[in-house]
């Protein structure tokens, strides 16, 4: 049932973001997706990281294009969070995919291309979902407009967003010349008329970044179709107080 309450990097307010603990978090909270970011190794394995660099969730230095998959797999992903975490790795897109093989979430597979932009990264996550037949519950996203228009060309069967914070005059209008299937919008483009315009061209909508008590029933009641937040239990309460 809609709306679909995404935890942003996991339940990333209580565990270190990004990580396989974060997720099982966000799992047993009680969230109906997950949302991650891909970046790739030099040896082209997609993994699940915020930032192109590993200085700030991580032990290390340096860009994840200058690490290959092993040697990624020495970094601590969790100390910097809680010593609690101290022996969490960095995952790959393809333990998640696994993962989730019996947890059955939507998954929202971000490509964090805006910085380095990773040659193949679409081909590379389309054919990974495509391995592990996880198309029906995965969206990818970008906010790169040349990565969509790759997507497009690409033709993979798995839906595309676009991942926006811009203000824009028709953003229902490009979403539909993009051939997108949503608009991830930044919380302070929300509105009633953005919503319904865009539910009229069966254009869905999903917000982030929300963990505030006041914009999560916002999101709710405007009728958008997903959100995002770092703390899934905190929008699950909301929601069933909403709808009793
Ligand atoms: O996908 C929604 C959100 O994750 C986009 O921003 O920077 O948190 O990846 P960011
Ligand atoms: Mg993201």
């Amino acid at each position: 049932m809609a709306p679909i309450i995404y935890a942003h990097r996991g339940a990333s307010k209580a565990a270190p973001e990004n990580t396989m603990p974060a997720f099982e978090l966000a799992a047993k909270q009680g969230a109906d997706g997950i949302e991650t970011d891909v970046q790739l190794t030099k040896d082209q394995i997609p993994v699940l990281i915020h930032d192109e660099n590993v200085r700030r969730t991580t032990d290390g230095i340096g860009f994840v294009q200058d690490y290959t998959y092993k040697e990624l797999q020495e970094l601590d992903a969790g100390s910097w969070f809680s010593s609690t975490y101290s022996n969490t790795t960095i995952p790959t897109l393809d333990q998640l995919l696994a993962w989730n093989k019996k947890k059955k979430l939507k998954l929202n597979i971000e490509l964090k291309n805006g910085v380095i932009d990773y040659e193949h990264i679409e081909k590379i996550v389309c054919e990974r979902i495509q391995a592990h037949k996880m198309e029906k519950l995965s969206v990818i996203s970008t906010f790169n407009f040349k990565s969509l228009k790759r997507l497009q060309k690409l033709n993979c069967a798995i839906p595309y967003s676009y991942l926006t914070s811009r203000r824009n005059p028709d953003l229902v209008q490009l979403a539909k010349e993009l051939g997108v299937t949503g608009l991830h919008i930044r919380y302070r483009l929300l509105s009633k008329r953005l919503v319904e315009k865009a539910k009229a061209e069966k254009i869905y909508t999903a917000v982030y970044t929300v963990n505030h008590p006041f914009s999560i029933a916002r999101v709710l009641r405007l009728g958008a179709h997903g959100l995002f937040t770092d703390i899934p239990s905190l929008a699950i309460q909301i929601k069933k107080k909403l709808t009793n």
